[in-house]
């Protein structure tokens, strides 16, 4: 008998095509609506493996009911909605994707601050309502990237990547990180600061930190008081590190110039959300990684640890 695998959505069948031979799937059948927890409990009671998204919360009791389950495959390089802890009582695997979005991720991080510092969904918007009617000398001016200093929070591998588009950019970089990078240090001229004076210096403050307990809601009233009034701040984490109440206030206070977000603590949002509702706000959702040739080869490493696991060997990309 061959193991099963359940899959929390509606994967194309071209992807599980070569996988088929070794694994029995059973999936969620919907592309654009996770599974019903009811439905997450049942199927799980019956797995060897979960490829599961970053919508399923697996916790105790996910982990109990699946009694025969060893390995769930987290299709996201971030894996705060799985109990790694439970997890490891229970001795089920916890893998993720790493590498594998490192530049789809940072592209869009860039080119988040790029439409937020230069304005663009708002210009496009210009257009499609029919206001634009002259050309003037300060229409839709925004701020320069060239030759300013980006803050990144959070120097992993995605980090980096963003910091090498700065170098690009002819930006200054700084960063703060758990520890020191010396390589972006040596190669990028990347220069470590502490949280506070990164943000006081930062005129791009650029989160790239996993949500932990101890990066929840790490930017704060006093995280925003402290940045330059013309910073701009961008998400592309998790929408937990930050406090989005005290961003609101800080964004209609004139505290900080404008906010690019692809995250949000409750995922998602609607058009009614106070933050998609301010016109200094670029509001994405949840696209970081969202290239097609990523989102595959993101599934396939999924897959690929899933068959590692089951074969008895070393997953590749465990989550430590
Ligand atoms: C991740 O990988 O953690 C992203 O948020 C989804 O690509």
């Amino acid at each position: 008998m061959k193991p099963v695998i359940y899959v929390t959505r509606r994967i194309p069948d071209e992807v599980l095509q070569p996988y088929r031979d070794s694994f029995e799937f059973r999936m969620w059948e919907k592309e654009d609506v996770p599974v019903p927890r009811d439905v997450l409990l049942k199927e799980a009671a019956s797995a060897d493996g979960l490829l599961c998204l970053l919508t399923e919360t697996i916790d105790h009791e996910v982990l109990t009911a699946a009694k025969n389950l060893k390995i769930v495959a987290n299709m996201a390089v971030g894996f705060d909605n799985i109990d790694v802890e439970a997890a490891r009582e229970h001795g089920v695997v916890v893998t993720n994707t790493p590498d594998v979005l490192t530049e789809t991720t940072a592209d869009l991080t860039f080119a988040l601050m790029m439409a937020t510092a230069r304005r663009l969904i708002e210009a496009a918007d210009y257009i499609r309502e029919g206001k634009w009617k002259y050309w003037t000398p300060y229409l839709l001016a925004g701020s320069d990237i060239h030759g300013k200093t980006i803050g990144v929070v959070g120097m992993g591998r995605i980090g980096e990547a963003v910091a090498r588009r700065a170098k690009g950019f002819g930006m200054s970089i700084l960063y703060h990180n758990r520890s020191r990078k010396e390589n972006a240090e040596q190669e990028l001229g990347a220069v470590y600061k502490d949280f506070p004076e990164l943000l006081q210096e930062a005129d791009f403050v650029v989160s790239l930190i996993p949500l932990t307990e101890q990066t929840s809601e790490m930017f704060n009233q006093g995280a925003f008081k402290a940045m330059k009034s013309s910073a701009i701040f961008v998400n592309a984490s998790r929408g937990g590190t930050v406090d989005e109440e005290a961003l609101y206030d800080a964004l209609i206070n004139n505290e900080i110039r404008a906010a690019g977000l692809d995250v949000f603590v409750n995922e998602p949002i609607s058009p009614k959300h106070p933050l998609a509702g301010l016109d200094n706000v670029v509001c994405l959702p949840h696209i970081g990684s969202a290239s097609a040739a990523t989102r595959t080869k993101m599934l396939e490493l999924c897959l690929d640890n899933l068959k590692a696991v089951l074969n008895g060997e070393q997953a590749i990309t465990p989550v430590k």
